[in-house]
């Protein structure tokens, strides 16, 4: 998928987005989330910066269950962005935005343009799989960030188990895109991101791409039966 595809498939689902992540994972993406959040546990002095953050859920995460003080959002759609501000200005109320230094940027997250060595971690949940040049995004996130510091990567698997993946994959595939048509009212977005899945947990070979981009593989989480994977992973 080239960057204009990538903008064809969310900008337009921007608005629904929400809404579609919460029922399509069954309100588990939220659990999923704060296990990024739990795996990385930052200091409040860290800076840290989300990737692809879309409506800002993982940065809201680690506002909320972590005592990070300084978070920067990062996504390549001016609609996604948006609404992450929006968003923050909604929770504007809430305990734990208070005194926070909370930055969103429109950039390509192979090219973001901010300093060398300035982040303690780096997130980015349900996105690599999209960028068209991971090799620099992953050669980015290594310039972004410090010495042993930490990459958190959560992405969409298929289970291991056949019995599970069977009924998985009919989901996946078939209802999925039926609930699209619905909640979207387009079964495209939802038919490409069945693909993609396949795909990627077929055809890519993450822990791989993460050594021959310099880091250090501390583990690789299967989440909900393997419905979803987390990789932590350091700066050597
Ligand atoms: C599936 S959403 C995930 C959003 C969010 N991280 C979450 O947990 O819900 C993927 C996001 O990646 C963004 N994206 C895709 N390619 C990108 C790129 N090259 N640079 C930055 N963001 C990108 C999309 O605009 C979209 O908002």
């Amino acid at each position: 998928m080239n960057e204009q595809n990538t903008q064809f498939v969310f900008d337009p689902m921007a608005a629904k987005y929400d809404r579609c992540n919460h029922i399509f994972s069954l309100g588990v993406d939220y659990r999923w989330r704060k296990k990024v959040v739990r795996a990385i546990s930052p200091y409040p002095n860290q800076r840290v910066l989300d990737l692809c953050t879309g409506t800002g859920d993982v940065v809201f995460s680690f506002l909320k269950h972590s005592p990070v003080q300084d978070i920067t959002g990062i996504d390549i759609s001016e609609s996604m962005i948006d609404l992450a501000q929006k968003k923050q200005i909604r929770f504007g109320g809430k305990r734990w935005t208070n005194n926070k230094n909370i930055i969103w940027k429109v950039a390509d997250a192979a090219q973001t343009g901010l300093a060398s060595e300035s982040f303690d971690a780096v997130t980015c949940a349900f996105g690599i799989r999209n960028i068209p040049n991971r090799t620099a995004a992953l050669s980015e996130i290594y310039r972004l960030l410090n010495p042993k510091g930490k990459l958190g990567i959560l992405e969409f698997s298929l289970p291991a188990s056949p019995l599970l993946r069977f009924p998985y994959n009919f989901y996946l595939n078939r209802l999925m895109p039926l609930l699209g048509q619905w909640v979207v009212g387009d079964k495209d977005p939802l038919r490409y991101l069945a693909q993609s899945i396949g795909h990627w947990h077929t055809e890519v070979n993450f822990s791989a791409e993460l050594a021959a981009a310099g880091f250090k593989l501390i583990r690789k989480t299967p989440l909900t039966s393997g419905v979803a994977t987390l990789w932590l992973a350091v700066k050597r």
